[in-house]
């Protein structure tokens, strides 16, 4: 049983605004409501033009603090990182660009369950040690095997709940570098997640997403015991109802 709402897109350029209009919105009732809003960044090769969307509209942009989902290991200067994929997007790295923070995993740190830790203390002091980490908003994507985050299939990573940010080791047969990634407990507690997808690739793994059976099978599954709202972003080829 899919969690959540299901918006499909007739091109490119819908996604892309469908995206960047829900992100705005939970930025803004954020914003009003507590003063700041905190965004969590997935990485991959979707939500670019999201980001580079959002970045145009006018928002409180001093207000919005901005964290990451995952990051892959290596420099914050690589090609291959989330952050510096994403704070170019979104202009962070502009002179005078404005924000209430820019807050990356440091995923050059040779021991990256300390760098899930220090991220995770981060985390438990930005939001209050009595609260829930509950982001306002949060973009995932879903990759072709079913992982969302860096939680990927058949390593139990979708299962780990003792912690909010884990290190998870690289997987040479899959031709994938260690990650840091927020867990599965942190994606279920957000406000608000856009689940960003697009192109023929996507649809199994979001039907089976969509499916019963084990997150550990699909990750992407975790979102079934969501918290907040769940808005799947695609397009029609993507789409599995079409
Ligand atoms: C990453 C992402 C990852 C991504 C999926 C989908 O570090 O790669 O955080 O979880 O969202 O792999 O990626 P695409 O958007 O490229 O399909």
């Amino acid at each position: 049983m899919r969690a959540g709402e299901a918006l499909v897109a007739a091109d490119e350029n819908e996604h892309t605004a469908l995206g960047a209009e829900l992100l705005a919105r939970a930025i803004d009732a954020a914003v009003r409501e507590r003063g700041v809003a905190r965004v969590a960044l997935s990485g991959g090769t979707t939500p670019g033009a999201t980001y580079r969307k959002l970045a145009t509209m006018a928002l409180p942009f001093d207000r919005i603090a901005w964290y990451w989902v995952d990051e892959r290991a290596g420099a914050p200067d690589s090609p291959r990182s989330n952050f510096h994929a994403a704070r170019a997007d979104l202009g962070l790295d502009r002179p005078g660009a404005k924000s209430a923070g820019v807050f990356r995993m440091e995923a050059e740190d040779p021991d990256l369950s300390a760098a899930a830790a220090r991220y995770e203390a981060h985390l438990r002091r930005a939001f209050g040690v009595a609260s829930a980490v509950a982001f306002d908003a949060m973009t995932l994507g879903v990759g072709d095997d079913g992982h969302t985050a860096s939680l990927f299939p058949g390593t139990g990573a979708a299962a780990i709940d003792d912690r909010l940010v884990a290190a998870i080791e690289a997987q040479p047969g899959r031709g994938l570098e260690a990650r840091v990634t927020l867990t599965a407990p942190v994606l279920r507690e957000a406000r608000l997640v856009v689940v960003l997808a697009r192109g023929d690739k996507k649809r199994g793994p979001l039907a089976a997403a969509w499916a019963d059976g084990p997150d550990d099978e699909v990750p992407a599954r975790v979102l079934r015991g969501a918290k907040g709202k769940v808005v799947w972003v695609l397009d029609r080829a993507a789409s599995p109802s079409g």
